[in-house]
């Protein structure tokens, strides 16, 4: 079995460009890129549009008509899952956790856009989540599919392997690859990913949770290394974690806000103050670190969260 074998529906528009960001390249004394996975081509760009590639053709494959995820009041997760969902013609229910902002801003505005069935529980259990989704899709008599919370388990994880295999056929050549990890699947995929085609280069998940990364990384990976036939062993060695969560998962931190405002005032591009934020944050301290030789070329993941940023305050 290899990554071509795994069912995989065209939802995105790929591959995503990379860009070298000339002004931070001056300031932080390397060469830095950007990948734009937030140009993946469905609602306002996104990682989770490579993991839903492979979820919803899962969804599919079993018949599902209603799509259950689940997250944060924000996630950006849930609102792509609903916009991928309806363009494949499929009910998406999100049943979302109060945490982060609830009223009509951001996310919430947009899939109140899309016409989505937006429910929200008082339990921060993903158990009881999962047994709500349960309950609500046997009550409609239809057949679902639930997807977790991030789109973070071995089969949405093998989008972001794929997408190493893309960077792997785009120039130039990187040594660092940096993005932000908050459930895990974009930065197991990577890292994975990189493992298989990018031996070279280094890659950096910037934690903007408080969940335990340094046992859930290497699970997916192994997981999606499994999907794959693929007998890699996976150690810590492989990659690298830091702690870019600040206050908290979803509020702003003083690096984070800075780091946004850097971007957008050195390339006129806009990050999020909760995923994509803290991890340019950690990439600035990393160079400032000196962890960067001059002729090093770095690979920041552009994520995606534009909807976040119109819910956050930053001061
Ligand atoms: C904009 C953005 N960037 C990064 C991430 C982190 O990706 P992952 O959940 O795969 O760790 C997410 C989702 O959690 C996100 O919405």
């Amino acid at each position: 079995m290899s990554l071509s074998d795994i069912e995989r529906l065209t939802l995105g528009v790929f591959p995503t460009p990379i860009l070298r960001l000339d002004n931070v390249s001056r300031a932080l004394n390397t060469n830095v890129y950007i990948k734009r996975d937030d140009l993946t081509g469905v609602g306002l760009g996104g990682n989770k549009v490579r993991k839903l590639e492979y979820l919803l053709a899962d969804a599919r494959r079993q018949g599902a008509e209603i799509v259950f995820t689940t997250g944060g009041a924000q996630s950006n997760h849930a609102m792509l899952t609903a916009a991928c969902a309806l363009r494949l013609g499929m009910t998406p229910i999100l049943i979302l956790k109060r945490r982060g902002v609830t009223d009509c801003r951001g996310n919430q505005l947009l899939e109140r856009l899309m016409g989505v069935d937006v429910r929200f529980v008082d339990t921060d259990d993903y158990a009881d989540i999962y047994a709500e989704m349960d309950r609500v899709g046997r009550a409609s008599g239809r057949p679902y599919y639930k997807i977790p919370c991030g789109g973070s388990n071995a089969l949405g994880s093998l989008g972001y392997v794929k997408c190493a295999e893309e960077i792997a056929a785009q120039s130039p050549r990187f040594d660092h690859l940096i993005c932000a990890e908050g459930s895990g699947g974009t930065m197991a995929g990577l890292a994975l990913g990189a493992k298989l085609y990018l031996p070279e280069t280094r890659v950096y998940g910037m934690m903007v949770d408080t969940d335990p990364f340094d046992v859930i990384t290497p699970r997916l990976m192994r997981e999606a290394a499994a999907l794959l036939g693929e007998a890699v062993e996976i150690t810590p060695a492989d990659y690298t974690l830091r702690d870019m969560c600040g206050p908290g998962y979803a509020v702003s931190s003083e690096e984070g806000a800075a780091a946004v405002r850097m971007m957008a005032q050195m390339e006129g591009l806009f990050l999020d103050p909760v995923y994509t934020g803290k991890a340019f944050a950690g990439l600035i301290a990393l160079a400032r670190e000196g962890t960067f030789r001059p002729d090093d070329n770095v690979l920041f993941i552009h994520t995606g969260g534009a909807g976040g940023l119109f819910a956050v305050d930053m001061g």
